[in-house]
């Protein structure tokens, strides 16, 4: 089994005006120091994204964007495109997050669009899967994330030299303070890398990234990290303050 960087990413979401974003980020910087041993991304509104990349420039931290538009430029009013997302500093962007599904009808079909233009702009996606409470309780889970994964990734070319990221986010734990018990949630990504493999190759499947998200904390990021198939996090309201996210950062020590 190859090794796999940790990939601790903090999704800001509709959170913190321009000043408070560059001013996280200025202390995230002075906080994490010259960590190598993860790799770091935060995700701050689109407003913010020139800003906050001038000051994390010269730091491990980098940038990623929440969302994006598939199409280049156009007549889309109010949307945002990946080239305009890589100009502005980015390296990631989230796709298909719960949120983008369950409030702005977010499909697998425009996930997939969405990965493909990513791609095409040399962005890494990392692309967000996960069932509701009442999926899980009906047993439907892996039906659910079979479905995320094939559709999503859907006839895309994907190899090994340029992974996704792939994020799996239980619903009924994103901001709730509930975390999935260590052995569903590595029952979960352990069936994704399974999906992978099956449908991309071993290959790809060994080196991909999954991270977990929905309530991770420093006080339960250790534990999580210690899963076989955990290769990361997707930080929300812990994210937001830049002691906290730091903490998780340095989940290690
Ligand atoms: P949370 O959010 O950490 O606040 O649960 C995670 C996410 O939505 O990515």
């Amino acid at each position: 089994m190859e090794s796999r960087k940790p990939l601790i990413a903090g999704n800001w979401k509709m959170f913190k005006t321009c000043p408070e974003a560059t001013d996280t980020a200025q202390k995230l910087v002075e906080l994490v120091g010259d960590v190598k041993s993860v790799d770091i991304m935060i995700a701050p509104t689109f407003t913010a994204l020139a800003m906050v990349s001038e000051i994390i420039k010269d730091s491990p931290v980098e940038l990623g964007a929440q969302n994006l538009y598939w199409e280049k430029e156009g007549a889309f009013t109010g949307e945002i495109s990946a080239p305009m997302i890589v100009s502005a500093g980015c390296r990631y962007v989230i796709i298909g997050h719960s949120e983008r599904r369950q409030f702005f009808g977010e499909t697998d079909e425009g996930v997939n669009k969405k990965i493909k233009a990513a791609f095409e702009a040399s962005l890494i996606p990392i692309v967000c899967v996960g069932e509701t409470e009442s999926e899980r309780d009906s047993g439907k889970t892996f039906s659910v994330l079979d479905k995320q994964i094939q559709e999503g990734l859907k006839k895309l070319n994907l190899d090994a030299s340029s992974p996704p990221v792939i994020a799996y986010e239980p619903i009924w734990a994103i901001g709730t303070g509930k975390t999935a018990q260590p052995e569903q949630a590595q029952e979960a990504h352990a069936y994704i890398r399974q999906l992978i493999s099956e449908d991309f190759g071993i290959e790809l499947a060994s080196i991909i990234r999954i991270l977990y998200g929905g309530s991770v904390k420093p006080g339960n990021i250790a534990e999580l990290m210690a899963l076989q198939d955990i290769d990361g996090a997707l930080v929300g309201g812990a994210s937001l303050k830049p002691e906290t996210f730091s903490e998780i950062i340095h989940y290690q020590k």
